[in-house]
């Protein structure tokens, strides 16, 4: 890339100087490079207009799964929990990401209790009394992408599992507590994991979150098993998930032969995730899927 000039206009689109804008950002994120860090490239860097697209199509994403916190029953099938997924979707406009992604036949994940995640609604699988779920969401709306997800719990659940997908909750609010500006990737994947492990639980360590916004999975890969001051370098208009998987047991994973898409614990113990779309801003952090 050629190195801009002081006067030029500002890679950001802005329309001011460089040197009124991102050049001291730019030379303070050298500044980390230098000393080996992993940083972000400008295309990861989403301008405010870029932002404003990602929070509106997460205004869709978030009505749907209030549109199943609503709906969702003992006795229905994960099928009935798709259809609500499409039907929302289309009246409001948008598309889901997940429909046709690498061949996935469905339009919303819904894992329940050993599944990990990538559950495929199945008109067969009708939820129970003590189950939990996970369930998926990804929207495209006006090109933008927003991805997020909750766990619901039906009926009666075992103590611990209740315990479990508490953690999990617990795991979002304490990972983004290190969402800011010049914090790195690492410290929010170490606190998170710190908390699990605390707790007895084990994170997944091959499935993470990912960029997100202009397309479904940019950089960077979010590992939530990695250490504090490693990773990439948060700075202002990065946006990604933090969707940790959290197991009751061994994080050890297997992937359904069958299908090619559910993923199951290895030892059949319960797997909890929460998801939420953030953006990194000057101050700290803004969810724009809550
Ligand atoms: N929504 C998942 C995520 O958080 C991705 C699911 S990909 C699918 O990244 F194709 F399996 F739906
Ligand atoms: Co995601």
């Amino acid at each position: 890339m050629k190195k801009l000039g002081r006067n030029d206009h500002c890679w950001c689109g802005s329309g001011r100087k460089y040197k009124a804008c991102h050049m001291a950002f730019d030379e303070k994120i050298e500044h980390y490079a230098l000393q080996r860090h992993i940083v972000p490239g400008h295309d990861l860097i989403k301008t405010p207009e870029q932002i404003e697209g990602i929070r509106q199509s997460s205004k869709l994403n978030i009505a749907i799964l209030d549109e199943i916190a609503d709906k969702i029953h003992i006795g229905m099938s994960t099928e009935e929990i798709d259809r609500i997924v499409v039907d929302m979707t289309k009246q409001m406009g948008g598309i889901s990401a997940t429909l046709g992604y690498e061949g996935y036949p469905k339009s919303v994940c819904t894992s329940i209790n050993e599944v990990v995640c990538h559950g495929i609604p199945d008109p067969e699988r009708l939820l129970q009394d003590g189950d939990i779920v996970n369930v998926d969401v990804s929207t495209i709306y006006n090109g933008y992408f927003s991805d997020s997800s909750r766990m619901f719990m039906l009926g009666d659940v075992a103590p611990e599992t209740k315990k479990l997908v508490q953690v999990a909750r617990e795991c979002i609010d304490i990972g983004l507590e290190q969402v800011k500006p010049w914090n790195f990737l690492g410290d929010m994947a170490q606190a998170i994991n710190d908390h699990a492990r605390a707790n007895g639980y084990s994170i997944v360590r091959e499935i993470g979150g990912h960029g997100v916004g202009l397309d479904f999975h940019e950089e960077p890969f979010v590992s939530f098993v990695t250490s504090r001051g490693t990773e990439m370098l948060m700075v202002p208009g990065m946006v990604f998930t933090i969707e940790p998987m959290v197991n009751m047991g061994k994080a050890d994973i297997y992937i359904d032969d069958a299908d090619g898409w559910t993923v199951y614990t290895e030892d059949g113990k319960p797997s909890a995730q929460w998801e939420v779309t953030v953006v990194v801003t000057e101050e700290g952090y803004e969810i724009l899927t809550y």
